[in-house]
């Protein structure tokens, strides 16, 4: 009896693939290893490297494996480039879910897990965003993963797979002790990149946009721990095992930080100067992002340990500084 992790090489996969691993779980992680990282697997979960869109190569895994729930990560998840490619965030993130859906149905594995992010909401108009909050995606990453929502209720509908979609907002931090992180090639991320100016490796920070309507006029985001994340899985898996219903559920911390705010964070956190100028907005960015994490707390009973962003800033951090070329260094 295995879980499957879809995407366990990537950043959130593989702390949550850690998480399971370390509560007893046998998992069985599938990852094409286009973004991921082979090094980022942990070596006791079983490893098979294929795409999701492999219709063949999935059964097989399906086949082999006893598997009585799905994580699912595997996704492209940058905003900028979807904005550029568009299609390809619909082939591999909805097709690849389409072919997933499909094949656990066809396996009888009627429980997911997946992964919503909070660009499924666009510019909303409430502050926090509920689960409630229209979702308007204001770019093709987010409207691929409501797109996956969407498929989810009518699978239940019709084939009773009961699903848990997690909205992430902003991901940061890795596991305490620095053994895995973030690594993404390109990196795109503010805090990744905020951390490789502090430690040398880039020489100043673009802050995409200064004059939005926020407190000192840089985007505004809402920061969860990869960790605290990683749990949110496990609890949604237990939610569904204990029969609920399907469901969607916002997962952030309630605050949000400005861009310029967690420069400052984090030139406290390393001691760096960490210089930055004011560049032109990224296409597709949302001014601001804060979540309501209330429905997670009261009915998953999710409580997140990382409520500050100095701390979330920290483990980044260790991970930075154990590893400066990222996973290259354990090729
Ligand atoms: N930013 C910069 N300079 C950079 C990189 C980022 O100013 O070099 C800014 C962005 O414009 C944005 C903020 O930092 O205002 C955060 O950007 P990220 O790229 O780190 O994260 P996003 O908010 O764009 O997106 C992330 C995930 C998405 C998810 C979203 C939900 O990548 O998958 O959070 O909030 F949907």
């Amino acid at each position: 009896m295995a879980i499957l992790v879809t995407g366990g090489a990537g950043y959130i996969g593989s702390h949550t693939t850690n998480r399971l691993l370390d509560q007893g779980q046998k998992v069985v992680v599938v990852d094409n290893l286009v973004t991921g990282h082979r090094a980022a697997i942990d070596p006791r979960a079983k490893f098979y490297q294929g795409d999701l869109r492999d219709r063949e190569f999935l059964s097989q895994v399906f086949e082999k494996e006893e598997i009585t729930g799905v994580v699912h990560f595997a996704a492209n998840s940058l905003v900028g480039e979807s904005m550029e490619k568009p299609l390809k965030y619909f082939d591999n993130n909805d097709y690849g879910f389409i072919v997933l859906l499909e094949t656990m149905i066809a396996h009888n594995v009627k429980k997911i897990v997946f992964s919503s992010t909070a660009a499924t909401f666009g510019e909303a108009k409430e502050m926090p965003i509920t689960e409630t909050t229209p979702q308007v995606p204001t770019n093709p990453y987010g409207e691929s993963k409501l797109v996956m929502e969407k498929f989810a209720h009518w699978a239940d509908v019709a084939d009773g797979l009961r699903w848990v979609a997690l909205r992430y907002f902003n991901v940061a931090g890795a596991k305490a002790d620095g053994s895995i992180g973030e690594d993404h090639h390109p990196e795109t991320h503010l805090i990744p990149i905020v951390l490789q100016v502090a430690s040398g490796k880039r020489e100043k920070l673009q802050i995409f946009g200064g004059d939005y309507p926020t407190k000192d006029g840089t985007n505004v985001r809402d920061y969860v721990h990869v960790m605290d994340l990683a749990d949110a899985h496990i609890l949604a898996l237990n939610y569904l095992n204990d029969g609920n219903d399907s469901n969607a559920f916002n997962l952030g911390s309630a605050t949000g930080f400005s861009n310029l705010e967690i420069v400052e964070a984090a030139r406290k956190v390393t001691g760096a100067p960490i210089p930055y100028e004011i560049a032109g907005r990224r296409a597709g960015d949302p001014s601001t992002l804060i979540a309501s994490s209330q429905k997670a707390r009261e009915v998953l009973h999710w409580q997140p340990k990382y409520d500050d962003i100095e701390k979330i800033i920290a483990t980044a951090w260790t991970w930075t500084e154990k590893h400066p070329a990222g996973y290259d260094d354990q090729k």
